[in-house]
């Protein structure tokens, strides 16, 4: 069978990019990645895409008169790319009814918090504002309200005494890295029902294990 193609869109950075790439250098990991899209030009992700010999196309949303062209203009590049999964990935624009509809059951987002928990923006220093002793990260699949849609997977971290923003982002990050590519692994297989909108992975086991923090 062949591999899942996928967009992967970004805004910066690109380290989750990064983990799906280095996932896909695996022989065995069934998903490749067909096309990067940028909306910011010279952000360090796109150097990633060209590192690894990836298409990377930069679609700049300032250079469109409205949200819903510059959707369109990422859609047929997307389509005609093949792809089968959109991947959003630290893509830092809000996308049209109208694109997310078109995508819909085909596009998941990672977010660096335990949804329904801290949607939107600032996760990290709202969860150690709020006094949470744990927060982590979600792969779910794309609804239009942000940051909503079944849930996939979720890793969960502990907040420490004395975390800011940063020292607590770079803990997500981690588990970010590995729970992404888990999660397209998953989809490529097959095995992520949605069922009354929830996800559901069919043969993947729940841990038995509670985490308490602090340490009693
Ligand atoms: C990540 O924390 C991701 O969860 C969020 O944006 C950040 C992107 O980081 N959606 P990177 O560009 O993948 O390094």
């Amino acid at each position: 069978m062949g591999k899942l193609k996928l967009a992967v869109l970004i805004s910066g950075r690109g380290s989750n990019l990064q983990a799906l790439i280095d996932a896909c250098a695996a022989p065995d990991y069934p998903a490749e990645i067909a096309l990067v899209i940028s909306n910011v030009a010279g952000v360090e992700g796109i150097e990633r895409a060209t590192n690894a010999g990836l298409p990377v196309l930069v679609i700049d949303h300032k250079k469109y008169p409205s949200r819903a062209e510059f959707d369109l203009e990422m859609t047929q590049a997307i389509e005609a790319a093949g792809v089968e999964l959109i991947c959003l990935a630290g893509f830092m624009r809000l996308l049209s009814e109208e694109f997310i509809d078109h995508w819909h059951n085909r596009m998941i987002n990672i977010h660096p918090s335990l949804l329904p928990a801290f949607k939107g923006l600032d996760v990290q220093a709202r969860a150690i504002a709020a006094g949470a002793r744990f927060s982590g990260c979600t792969v779910h699949y794309v609804r239009f309200d942000m940051d909503t849609g079944p849930i996939i997977t979720q890793a969960a971290v502990p907040i420490h005494t004395g975390d800011d923003a940063d020292t607590l982002a770079a803990r997500i990050l981690v588990q970010e890295h590995i729970i992404y590519p888990q999660a397209v692994r998953w989809i490529a297989e097959g095995r992520v029902m949605i069922e009354n909108q929830q996800a559901i992975v069919d043969g993947a086991d729940a841990p038995t294990a509670a985490v308490i923090n602090p340490l009693p």
